[in-house]
C-alpha cells in the first residue's frame, strides 16, 4: 500500500526522503515521487516502477535545506501506475503539493464541481482533487491561513486518507492529516528536525521519539516545533512514545532475502510470544493485555474471529483450538464480508481481530462495526500502536518484530501461538482441567526447538522445489487443524512463485477436485499422525490410484506414508492442536524456494501490498 515520508529540518531532504521510501518499499508500490524546494521554487520528480528509477531522475538536482519536503511510493488504485499519476500531486497554480495514502470516495463529485469552477486536471487520480480543493478554498478566502484552508478542504472529503501537504506560502511547514490511514510523526528534538511517515520504519534511523496520529488529527510541523488540531480546529495534546525495536531487526541478518530471514527466525518469534505469558506449573496463560477484560471474558458466550488473508487462516485454526480447548462456540469470518453483512452481535459476544499490520482497512471497518453493535473487541496484532491495537477494548501483541517480506510468514506462526494462549486462558476459565493446561503448556514450550528441527530440512525442501520447478498447478490438502494450513500453504505458493495452487480439504477431494488429478498435477498433503490420520491416508490413496504425485508433510516415524508418496518431509511429534505450527514451516520453505528457483521477487511479489489500507 502507498507509503508516505516527509521531512522538515536543516538538512538537505532528498537523501532522507529516498532512504525513507526505501524503508517503506516492503509495503508494495508501483511508482514513486518526491517534492522539495530547489531554487527558485518547489520541484516535483516522479517515476513509474522501482525506486531506482526515481533515484536516477534525481541525479544532479540541487535540493535546498531548511524547507519542507515530501515523498511517496504509490500502489495504484485510481489510474495506471505511470509518471503522471505518481504522487506528489499539485493544483493549477503550482502552490500546493501533496501525497496521499487511501481513497477519496467522493472524488468524482468533487472533481466535477472543481472542473465547473475552471480547474484543469492532469491525472486520473482521486488525490489530485484534494490539491485543487485546497486551491479553491484559498482562492475564495485569501485571508485564511494555509492551516484553515486545508482544514476546511479536508472536511469536504469522504473516505480514508493520510495526507502530507506542502504550501508554497509557508515553505518550512508540513501539514499532516490522518483519517483512517496511518501516519506517525518522528521528533528529533536535538537537531530540530521532524519526519512524518506511514509507519515508524523510516523514522527509526533518525529518532526514537514518535507520536502516533489518530484519525481526525492534523499536525502542523516546522523546524521550530509542531502543533496538533482536530478537524474542527481545536488544539490537541499528544503523548510522545518511544520506538522500542532495533532498526537492525528490520535488516536481512545474513539471509539472501527477508523472506528467508523471517522464516528462519520463527522459533525466536515463538519464544517472544510466549515470554512471561506461560505458567506451565499452573497450566495457565497470563495475557497482560487481556487483564482489564479478564472477568468479562468469563461471561462471553460466543466468539467471532475476523481477519483477512493469512491472518484469516490463523483465525480458522483458532476456531478449532477455541472450540476443542476453550469450550466456546466460534465463528470465523473474513473481515471484508463481515462488514457488509448485518452481523448479529451483543455484549455477550467477543470479536477478535487478527492483523499483522493493525492497519488493514477491512479489519478496521469490521472492528468499528463490532464496537457500534456493543460487542467486546479484542486484538491479536503485531504492529504496536497501530489502529487495531489502539481501537480494540483489549488485546495481545504478537511481538514478531517488523515483518518486511510482503508475504507473511513469522506473523502467521506468532498469531497461531497467541491463539493457543487465548484458548488456554478461555479453557481454564471454563472446563479445561489443570492437567490438560499443563500438557499444552509443556508442548508449547517445546515448539521453538521442534521448529528448529524442521528448518534444518530447508535444503531437502529446496531439492523438492527444484524437482517441481516447472509444474504450474498444485493442490494442497489437509484436514481438521491442518485444513486451514492447506489454504495458507497454497496462498504462499501463489504469492511468491506465481504458480497456481489450490487449498482444499482432503475429504472434499472426491466431491470434485479429484477430476484434475493426473501425473502432471502434484498434491502437497499435510498428514501428521493425528485424530484424522487414517481418513487422510485413504484420501491420499485415491490420489495415488490416479497417478498424482504426492509430497507429504508427515510425522517422524511414519514409514507407511513413504509407499504412497513421492517425497516426504517429516515434522516431529507434538500435540494435535500444535501441529499447524510445525506443518506450515516446510510449506513456507517450499513456496520460498520455488519462488527463488523461478526467479521471482520473493520479498516483494508483483501486485501485492504489505499493508492493505484500502477496501
Ligand atoms: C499473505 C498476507 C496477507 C495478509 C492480509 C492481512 O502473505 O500477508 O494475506 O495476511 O493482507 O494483513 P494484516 O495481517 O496486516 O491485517
Amino acid at each position: 500500500m502507498c507509503g508516505i515520508v516527509g521531512y522538515t529540518g536543516k538538512k538537505k531532504p532528498i537523501n532522507i526522503l529516498v532512504d525513507g521510501l526505501r524503508a517503506l518499499e516492503y509495503r508494495g508500490y508501483d511508482s514513486a515521487g518526491v517534492a522539495f524546494w530547489s531554487n527558485p521554487s518547489i520541484k516535483t520528480v516522479k517515476r513509474a516502477g522501482r525506486l531506482n528509477n526515481l533515484v536516477s531522475a534525481l541525479q544532479g538536482i540541487e535540493d535546498k535545506p531548511g524547507y519542507a519536503a515530501i515523498g511517496h511510493t504509490r500502489w495504484a488504485t485510481h489510474g495506471a501506475p505511470n509518471d503522471l499519476n505518481a504522487h506528489p500531486h499539485s493544483d493549477c497554480t503550482g502552490n500546493i503539493f501533496l501525497v496521499h495514502n487511501g481513497i477519496v470516495e467522493n472524488y468524482k463529485t468533487l472533481k466535477e464541481e472543481l472542473q465547473k469552477a475552471g480547474h484543469k486536471f492532469y491525472s486520473e487520480t482521486d488525490t489530485e482533487v484534494i490539491s485543487h480543493l485546497i486551491e479553491e478554498e484559498i482562492k475564495n478566502n485569501p485571508l485564511y491561513s494555509a492551516k484553515r484552508s486545508i482544514l476546511n478542504s479536508i472536511n469536504k472529503l469522504q473516505g480514508a486518507f493520510a495526507l502530507l501537504i506542502m504550501v508554497k506560502s509557508e515553505p518550512e511547514k508540513l501539514f499532516a492529516v490522518r483519517n483512517f490511514s496511518p501516519l506517525v510523526l518522528g521528533i528529533n528534538g536535538n537537531d530540530d528536525e521532524y519526519i512524518v511517515a506511514s509507519d515508524p520504519t523510516p523514522i527509526a534511523r533518525h529518532t526514537r521519539q514518535i507520536i502516533y496520529m489518530n484519525d481526525g488529527d492534523m499536525a502542523i510541523i516546522s523546524p521550530k516545533g509542531y502543533e496538533f488540531v482536530d478537524f474542527k480546529h481545536n488544539s490537541l495534546k499528544k503523548d510522545i512514545a518511544q520506538i522500542d525495536w532495533d532498526i537492525e531487526e528490520a535488516q536481512r541478518g545474513g539471509h539472501a532475502h527477508f523472506s528467508a530471514k523471517e522464516i528462519f527466525e520463527q522459533p525466536d518469534v515463538i519464544e517472544n510470544v510466549l515470554r512471561g505469558r506461560l505458567i506451565p506449573e499452573e497450566g495457565m496463560a497470563k495475557l497482560g493485555g487481556l487483564e482489564t477484560v479478564r472477568e468479562k471474558l468469563r461471561g462471553i458466550k460466543r466468539f467471532v474471529i475476523t481477519a483477512c488473508g493469512t491472518a484469516g487462516f490463523a483465525a480458522e485454526v483458532g476456531e478449532y483450538m477455541f472450540e476443542e480447548y476453550g469450550g466456546v462456540p466460534v465463528e470465523v469470518e473474513l473481515a471484508s464480508e463481515f462488514r457488509y453483512r448485518k452481523p448479529i452481535l451483543d455484549p455477550e459476544t467477543a470479536v477478535i481481530f487478527i492483523s499483522q499490520s493493525g492497519e488493514t482497512a477491512d479489519t478496521i471497518a469490521a472492528l468499528r462495526e463490532s464496537k457500534e453493535k456493543g460487542a467486546l473487541t479484542l486484538g491479536i496484532v503485531n504492529v504496536v500502536g497501530s489502529s487495531i491495537a489502539r481501537e480494540t477494548h483489549a488485546g495481545v501483541y504478537t511481538h514478531a518484530g517488523p515483518e518486511i517480506s510482503v508475504a507473511s510468514y513469522k506473523a502467521f506462526t506468532a498469531q497461531l501461538t497467541a491463539l493457543v494462549l487465548y484458548a488456554m486462558l478461555l479453557g481454564r476459565q471454563r472446563q479445561m482441567s489443570m492437567t490438560m493446561g499443563k500438557r499444552i503448556a509443556e508442548e508449547l514450550k517445546n515448539i521453538p526447538q521442534l521448529m528448529r528441527q524442521v528448518l534444518k530440512q530447508s535444503d531437502k525442501v529446496k531439492e523438492i522445489a527444484q524437482k517441481y520447478k516447472d509444474f504450474n498447478n498444485f493442490l494442497y490438502i489437509g484436514r481438521k487443524y491442518n485444513y486451514p494450513i492447506a489454504y495458507e500453504g497454497a496462498l504462499k505458493m501463489k504469492e511468491v512463485s506465481y504458480a497456481h495452487a489450490e487449498g482444499y480439504s482432503s475429504a472434499e477431494m472426491k466431491h470434485g477436485p479429484i477430476a484434475m488429478i493426473d501425473e502432471n498435477f502434484p498434491t502437497v498433503a499435510i498428514i501428521p499422525k493425528d485424530s484424522v490420520y487414517e481418513k487422510n491416508f485413504s484420501n491420499l490413496q485415491e490420489i495415488k490410484a490416479r497417478s498424482g504425485p504426492i509430497i507429504a508433510i508427515a510425522t517422524e516415524g511414519d514409514e507407511d506414508i513413504k509407499y504412497i508418496t513421492e517425497d516426504v518431509i517429516y515434522i516431529p511429534k507434538t500435540l494435535e492442536m500444535l501441529t499447524p505450527l510445525l506443518t506450515i514451516v516446510p510449506l513456507q520453505l517450499f513456496a520460498y524456494h520455488s519462488g527463488v528457483l523461478r526467479g521471482r521477487d520473493v520479498d516483494r511479489p508483483r501486485n501485492l501490498a504489505k499493508s492493505v489500507t484500502v477496501e
